[in-house]
């Protein structure tokens, strides 16, 4: 089992969505000993925004690209050949006025290819990351759970959905800046739907 972890915080350190994705981890971890674990922390490694000169290099046929076209191409590559690989994707995932980090969405923009990680046919569109296991760890200062101030969750079932990834399981921190109790509890919950999320 191949597990990728991707932090979209734009901390490094002190992040409580990678502390909960790293959480995650170690519980799959110890159900699967032999699993392997490949990190991918945005904060640290920052990816680059699809811009102007990104549509241009993605498509600009391959054998035409400028040595610095085919250098971005590759670093979009390198993400989509993580998730390719990836038996479960453990993703933390902070709330930035009212939606996904900078980072994530760098991310998802990174492997979100046509003809590589979807395709179109007569019928529609179909995802061709298929067969994957996704746990994301949403952390919040607030609580929107279940209203429609939650955008993410909606926007991440629809974006994996339409990359083939059906199978997403999430686990909810809200409260973290409603004092330290609050804090406490919503990282005692979190960490009580980490055991039923990995256990089922
Ligand atoms: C720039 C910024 C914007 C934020 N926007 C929201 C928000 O819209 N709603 C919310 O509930 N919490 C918001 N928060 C609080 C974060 O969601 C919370 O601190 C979360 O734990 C951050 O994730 P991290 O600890 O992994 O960095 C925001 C925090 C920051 C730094």
């Amino acid at each position: 089992m191949n597990i990728l972890q991707v932090n979209s915080s734009a901390r490094v350190a002190g992040s409580h969505s990678t502390q909960l994705a790293n959480e995650l981890v170690e519980r799959l971890r110890a159900a699967h000993p032999r699993a392997t674990l490949t990190v991918r922390d945005l904060a640290k490694t920052s990816h680059p925004v699809l811009d102007e000169a990104t549509l241009g290099a993605l498509f600009t046929p391959a054998e035409q690209r400028t040595p610095e076209q085919a250098q971005r191409v590759a670093q979009d590559d390198a993400l989509i050949a993580e998730i390719q690989a990836a038996d479960v994707v453990v993703i933390g995932v902070p709330m930035y006025n009212f939606g996904v980090s900078s980072q994530l969405k760098n991310w998802i923009d990174a492997i979100s290819r046509a003809k590589v990680t979807f395709t179109y046919t007569d019928k529609g569109p179909v995802g061709l990351l298929k067969g994957k296991k996704i746990y994301v760890a949403l952390t919040r200062g607030g609580l929107y759970r279940n209203t429609p101030a939650d955008t993410q969750v909606p926007y991440l079932k629809t974006v994996f959905a339409f990359l083939g990834m059906t199978d997403v399981q999430f686990v909810y921190a809200e409260g973290l800046a409603m004092g330290a109790d609050a804090e406490q509890q919503a990282l005692a919950s979190a960490r009580g739907q980490i055991d039923e999320a990995v256990l089922a």
